[in-house]
């Protein structure tokens, strides 16, 4: 298994480009499902959860073709196969996208239930209870959904909670649906908006995408289209944390901050210096940061994907700093080993409070989660001497050669096999 050997103390400088965003290109990638004609991608970050979705759709009898350095064409022309196996969605939970899709276009779906994961129950009622609204007839059987439906009817659905693949499932099942769906407590994340662009260039008549009310006129087919998917705001998020944490000055390009008010906020509030162009974004770090209390919330609130990266940045900066996670029950699993870097965490139920400290040290840490992960990749470019991160596969599924971009940065880091 790989690990990641990183050698702290060095401050981040440079410029390096961001990938394309994983969570909208997971739902781009399944609105494939809802056409017989080729839709073309470009700005496809290159990750594991991406081969895994490629993987799934391809079982199902999608034509997959690579189209330059990050473009792709999915064809779902020959789809023959509208299932997703218990192997599949165990190993990425956004398997669950192809369900609104495949009953929209097919008629039918079997896919597996995703269970809990490292950081919480996450079930997915909110997606069957839409459906369902939708008219399709829903079983639920030996850890498998079964959804069937001859052709899906628009319907009035207000989800109990926001949820991102929620919101983009039902949103997808509605465009070939009869008559109108209106979605109410739409997520407005983003990656939605992004997802509902696509779907409209695809012929899909939807508005209020962004908004908490989302609307949809069903029509009878989809056609081709060509997208590129949005920039990565997390991954943009997290090399910004590794910046400051290092005292760096660092220009991310292929990016923006529109979607990033609250990180650039909390950042600014850190004593970081943004400077925000269109395509671009340069951060420069003070000496010390200061401490940054958040709370995580449904967008455009403080993302709960970046909640592990900020903690790493507070362990080390001047003061307390309390940290409040709304979202995930379970989205404290860096915190034991942050500590093992010398960091100062106390939970208390979903509030993390952090005192800040004047020094990590390098340690053996393991990778829990994917943005866990991350926050052990930004302490230990901090933490003094070595820190390994053990089972970085979970990096691997959500950020693009990451060793590579950060040594581009001048961080001493290195992949051991
Ligand atoms: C998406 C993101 C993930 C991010 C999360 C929250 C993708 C591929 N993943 O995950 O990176 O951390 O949004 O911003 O885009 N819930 C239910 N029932 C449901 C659906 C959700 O109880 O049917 C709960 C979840 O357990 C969680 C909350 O609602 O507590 C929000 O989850 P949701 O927004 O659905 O997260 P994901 O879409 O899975």
């Amino acid at each position: 298994m790989d690990k990641l050997l990183i050698d702290g103390g060095k401050a981040l400088s440079g410029e390096v480009a961001m990938s394309g965003a994983k969570n909208a290109a997971l739902p781009i990638l399944c609105a494939s499902l809802l056409t017989a004609e080729p839709v073309h991608f470009t700005n496809v970050p290159h990750l594991n959860d991406i081969s895994t979705m490629l993987r799934l759709l391809g079982d199902m009898g999608v034509g997959v073709t690579m189209e330059g350095v990050d473009g792709l064409v999915l064809n779902g022309g020959g789809l023959n196969n509208p299932v997703a196996s218990y192997e599949m969605v165990k190993t990425m939970r956004a398997s669950i996208l192809v369900l609104g899709p495949l009953v929209a276009r097919g008629g039918e779906a079997r896919v597996s239930l995703p269970g809990g994961c490292a950081i919480g129950a996450r079930p997915v009622d909110q997606h069957i209870k839409g459906l369902q609204a939708m008219g399709a007839e829903v079983k639920v059987e030996q850890g498998y959904v079964h959804a069937k439906a001859s052709r899906l009817k628009g319907a009035r659905i207000c989800t109990d909670m926001v949820t991102v693949t929620g919101t983009e499932n039902l949103m997808m099942a509605a465009c070939l649906a009869e008559g109108e769906t209106i979605i109410e407590n739409a997520a407005r994340e983003p990656e939605v908006v992004d997802l509902a662009n696509c779907l409209i260039s695809m012929g899909a008549r939807i508005s209020g995408a962004g908004t908490d009310v989302i609307r949809i006129q069903g029509v009878d087919k989809l056609h081709g289209a060509t997208h590129a998917i949005m920039p990565d705001r997390i991954e943009t998020g997290t090399y910004l944390c590794a910046a400051a944490i290092t005292g760096g000055d660092v220009r991310l390009l292929k990016t923006s901050a529109a979607y990033l008010d609250t990180v650039v906020d909390k950042l600014m509030d850190a004593g970081c210096e943004i400077t925000v162009e269109r395509d671009a974004i340069r951060l420069q770090a003070p000496k010390r940061l200061k401490a940054v209390s958040l709370r995580t919330a449904p967008y455009p609130a403080f993302p709960t994907d970046m909640q592990a990266q900020f903690m790493a940045i507070n362990c080390v900066a001047d003061g307390v700093a309390t940290i409040r996670e709304t979202i995930f029950e379970n989205r404290f699993m860096h915190v034991n080993e942050l500590m093992r870097l010398g960091a100062n965490i106390q939970i208390e139920g979903n509030n993390a409070i952090v005192r800040g400290v004047e020094r990590l040290e390098g340690a053996t840490v393991m990778a829990t989660d994917l943005r866990a992960s991350a926050s052990l990749v930004i302490a230990g470019l901090v933490a003094e001497g070595e820190t390994l991160i053990d089972r970085i596969y979970h990096l691997d599924r959500g950020y693009e050669r990451i060793e590579e971009k950060l040594a581009r940065l001048g961080a001493s880091v290195r992949r051991v096999r």
